[in-house]
């Protein structure tokens, strides 16, 4: 595991440098897309470099973590238009190239199902964004998740309903009890995991899930299992980490060759 800890500006650029660096290599990359406040900035930066500098999406593939049960079709919220409007719309992306699973299927399990297959038939994710919730959940990916799980539905907790409620006119009872989520063992198959994480708030995951035991009580801890996770982390984020003085000689010292 790699933790860089960065003014939060610096970590969308290097997120974005991994996103790049990915695309240019091979333009017809797989991506596993994030919502939540977290990789907004990261969307930010490649719209601008789609803009200025010609960044393309149009043969790269896009996979959501997770989705909403039951939000109407046309719900701000829903994450499908979330990121069609944060990132497709921006980036030329050809929205029948970005998936979510199907939080408004009649069948929910054979929606899960489906997505499962869809991202193998693509060829697995090479590069996944993630963001983590203060009780160290991943995608939706709650406490008490199996390490091992897979796409399906899940309860969400109280305290994640209410950390959501801000994009629901702070109204806790807007926010849907079911999700759909990739799960941990999903999401582990992955190649690259990128995990951004900003200000205090998100202190006590970060130290739980970086340098804590692996445990289903905090979800994220499963990366440390994964042999590619790159952990972007501010300094208010980074302020209950151990080893933060260590990662910070680590990164001042990475030869300017490595990449993430
Ligand atoms: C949400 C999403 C996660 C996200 C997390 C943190 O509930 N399902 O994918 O990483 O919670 O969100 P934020 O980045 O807004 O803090």
């Amino acid at each position: 595991m790699e933790v860089i800890i960065a003014p939060a500006a610096e970590l969308a650029v290097l997120a974005a440098d991994a996103i790049e660096a990915l695309l240019r290599r091979k333009p017809d990359a797989v991506l596993g897309l994030a919502t939540g406040s977290s990789p907004l900035a990261v969307y930010d930066e490649l719209a601008r470099r789609h803009e200025q500098a010609g960044l393309s999406f149009a043969r790269a593939r896009g996979f959501m973590l997770d989705e909403y049960v039951g939000l109407p079709a046309e719900h701000p919220e829903r994450y499908r238009n979330v990121i069609a409007r944060e990132v497709a719309s921006r980036v030329g992306w050809p929205a029948a190239q970005v998936q979510g699973p199907d939080g408004l299927a009649e069948d929910l399990e054979a929606a899960c199902a489906a997505y499962e297959r869809s991202i193998a038939e693509a060829g697995g994710v090479d590069l996944q964004l993630l963001g983590v919730g203060t009780d160290g959940h991943v995608a939706f990916n709650e406490p008490g998740s199996s390490l091992a799980s897979r796409t399906r539905i899940k309860t969400l907790t109280r305290q994640t309903r209410e950390d959501n409620a801000r994009f629901f006119d702070g109204d806790v009872e807007q926010v849907p009890r079911h999700c759909l989520t990739q799960g941990l063992g999903t999401i582990m198959e992955a190649r690259h995991l990128v995990l951004l994480a900003t200000g205090r708030g998100k202190a006590e995951a970060v130290h739980r899930v970086v340098e804590g035991a692996v445990s289903a009580m905090w979800p994220g801890s499963v990366l440390q299992l994964h042999p590619h996770v790159t952990v972007l982390v501010d300094d208010a984020a980074a302020s209950r980490l151990q080893l933060a003085d260590y990662y910070r000689q680590t990164y001042a010292s990475k030869p300017t060759w490595q990449g993430l």
